[in-house]
């Protein structure tokens, strides 16, 4: 994916989106790590935390890249199904759940077949994230859960100034330096694809999630949208 083309859409983002995680796949965690100063690691144990399903429930992690959210969630002993299309994250997980190579606007569950959805940072990256909530809602049981996460921009002013800059200028440089730089000057420019938390929660609700709230995690760093399936 060029750094300085328009941002694809439809078909045309899912196989370049597929494409840029399958070339990234190798250095993904020591990336992440790096990146987010550790700070990814918090943040998906309170979306774990908030799940709040009793346990042996059935939670899909939807894109779940290499695992890490898969390994959280089979820590805090649910039984955890691990959803991707790219065949290079898979391939680099490390994780001892099930994984399906599928697409996660298509998943093959059979309805209300999971009481708990986690997903990180792919919101941006799926090409309709109405088709996406629609399917939350087709394959979570009424009175399941889901933790959704991904990158935000800060309230406060100066935080949001740094997050820019730190996105913008320092992660493109980290990427370029122990992976890929295009993959990695991509990640600011996909923020552009979300919609507003507003927008995010409305939609949510329309879907069959109608109490979702957002939390903001680490100064707005990131946010986390919690929900129940009515
Ligand atoms: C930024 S990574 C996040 C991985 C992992 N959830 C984490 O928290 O580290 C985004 C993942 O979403 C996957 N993805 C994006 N769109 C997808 C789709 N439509 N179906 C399945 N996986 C998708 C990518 O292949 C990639 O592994």
């Amino acid at each position: 994916m060029m750094s300085g083309a328009p941002l694809p859409q439809g078909q045309e983002k899912a196989k370049a989106v597929r494409g840029l995680f399958d070339t990234i796949a190798g250095r993904y965690d020591l990336v992440n790590r790096v990146m987010t100063l550790g700070m990814d690691v918090g943040w998906r144990r309170r979306a774990v935390r908030e799940l709040r399903l009793p346990g042996r429930a059935l939670v899909l992690d939807l894109a779940c890249g290499t695992g890490d959210f898969c390994r959280e969630l089979e820590r805090r002993a649910y039984r955890v199904v691990g959803f991707d299309f790219s065949h290079g994250m898979l391939v680099n997980a490390k994780t001892d759940v099930p994984l399906v190579e599928a697409d996660i606007l298509r998943l093959p569950v059979a309805d209300a077949g999971a009481e708990g959805v986690t997903c990180g940072f792919a919101l941006r990256n799926v090409v309709s994230l109405p088709d996406f909530f629609a399917e939350l809602a087709r394959v979570v049981r009424p009175g399941g859960r889901i933790a959704l996460l991904d990158v935000s921009e800060p309230d406060n002013r100066v935080v949001r100034a740094g997050n820019s800059l730190y996105f913008n200028r320092v992660v493109p440089m980290i990427g370029g330096a122990l992976s890929d730089k295009d993959a990695y000057s991509y990640l600011p420019r996909s923020m552009a694809y979300l919609p507003s938390p507003e927008e995010m929660v409305a939609m949510l609700a329309e879907a069959g999630f109608p109490d979702t709230r957002r939390i903001q995690l680490s100064g707005g760093l990131t946010q986390l949208l919690v929900g129940t399936r009515t």
